[in-house]
């Protein structure tokens, strides 16, 4: 890929990873891309680093632009692997570069690179460098989401680097919001921004929330927001700012989504009578088998709806092993407002709906109790049961939503 211009002299020099599928156990069926930008002024200055396996394609973009020993500043607004493990590489062909990092920045690289060798600088909310033409003010956004965090803001230009907020894991030839669009759909974009809250950036929504308003009330213009990750938002940043606001809150649809997985398809067959039975309240429902889903495309669609059932059967005494891993992986999100059940098939001892409860329990959830469970394998009336327990699930959802 060759660079490409944002605003006059401002350059997107990242490379795009059509073929990551795992991102530390996030699935990305889409791949990525790794941000950086590359601003020409009289101390031409570089905002982020990327993956170590891309630098050398960032190092290309940036060649074909100036010669990467002229970086006089480098900005590294968040120190997570994806991003500052190219660092090293760029700071070979520039070791005489200023690096600007926050505080706890600069403590954490230290423990991946020797920084006594080069030029650090740290800083914090409301400090700027002058690039020549143009001022750069840094914004700390710490847990957002890790301690390092920041933005960069432009101010001549009005432009919001801010590393993995806004982002998405989305590979694609286009660089801006409006270019997917039009090629695409607003519909896969929005999807994959929720897709990357859910996963990457939900445990941390109070943070967040709070960050976006301080941001506002400080009266900064906004012209394009530039993620590290996916395309950057230049049409739709109201969209984008309005989606997060949703997000932040839990804002969710009336509607339910049933996670499970089976062993000899007994929980299976309680799937499709709960779902009747809630779909006969005139609520949508999602149902998603594990082992045949990413869990995080469960975490997506769970951001999605009011109400979540979890299936799972008892294996030892126990949840089965991939309902266990789904519900550690939505814990540690930490999910609000959202309306719990469970059920599942057991042969002797049956404990993995009571324990579904207690994970449920830990994350505060509001919790639809006791769920249903059957022994061996669902009889007509115990299939008649859970067609009864989904209209009971679908009626209490219908209350706690109006109640939310
Ligand atoms: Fe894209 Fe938190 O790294």
């Amino acid at each position: 890929m060759n660079p490409v211009e944002l605003k006059n002299g401002i350059y997107w020099v990242g490379a795009v990873d059509w073929a990551i599928r795992d991102f530390h156990g996030y699935e990305t069926p889409r791949g990525t891309t790794y941000n950086n930008y590359l601003i020409l002024d009289n101390e031409p200055t570089l905002i982020d680093a990327v993956h170590f396996d891309f630098v050398h394609t960032s190092l290309e973009n940036i060649s074909r632009l100036i010669e990467p020993q002229k970086i006089k500043n480098i900005i590294i607004n968040h120190i997570e692997n994806d991003h500052a493990t190219g660092l090293e590489q760029i700071l070979y062909y520039a070791p005489q570069a200023n690096i600007y990092m926050t505080e706890k920045g600069k403590k954490g690289l230290s423990k991946f690179i020797d920084l006594s060798k080069y030029k650090v600088h740290t800083v914090k909310t409301g400090d700027s460098i002058s690039i020549g033409k143009r001022t750069l003010i840094f914004i700390e956004t710490p847990m957002m989401h890790w301690p390092d965090s920041m933005f960069t803001y432009i101010k001549e230009d009005k432009v919001l680097i801010s590393q993995d907020a806004f982002g998405q894991h989305l590979a694609s030839v286009e660089r801006f919001d409006d270019e997917f669009i039009k090629n695409h759909s607003m519909d896969l974009l929005e999807d994959a921004v929720i897709d990357y809250y859910a996963n990457i950036l939900m445990l941390y929504s109070n943070v967040i929330k709070s960050k976006i308003e301080e941001i506002k009330k400080s009266g900064i213009e906004v012209e394009m927001i530039a993620p590290d990750h996916g395309v950057i938002w230049r049409s739709h940043i109201d969209k984008v700012l309005k989606l997060y606001s949703d997000m932040v809150d839990a804002k969710a649809k009336l509607g339910a989504v049933i996670v499970y997985d089976t062993m000899w398809h007994s929980t299976e067959q309680m799937v499709y009578p709960i779902a009747k039975g809630i779909e006969s309240e005139g609520i949508p429902v999602k149902i998603i088998k594990l082992r045949a889903t990413p869990k995080s495309v469960a975490i997506k669609e769970i951001w999605k709806y009011r109400g979540l059932i979890v299936g799972s059967p008892t294996l030892n005494n126990n949840i089965f092993p991939s309902v266990a891993d789904f519900l550690t992986y939505l814990k540690g999100l930490r999910p609000k407002n959202r309306l719990f059940s469970a059920f599942g098939s057991y042969g002797w001892s049956g404990e993995a709906v009571k324990d579904m409860f207690e994970y449920a329990r830990a994350m505060k959830l509001e919790l639809f109790e006791p769920g249903i469970r059957v022994l061996y394998k669902p009889s007509e009336e115990e299939l008649n049961k859970c067609y009864e327990f989904g209209i009971a699930f679908g009626k209490a959802l219908k209350d706690y939503h109006a109640k939310i």
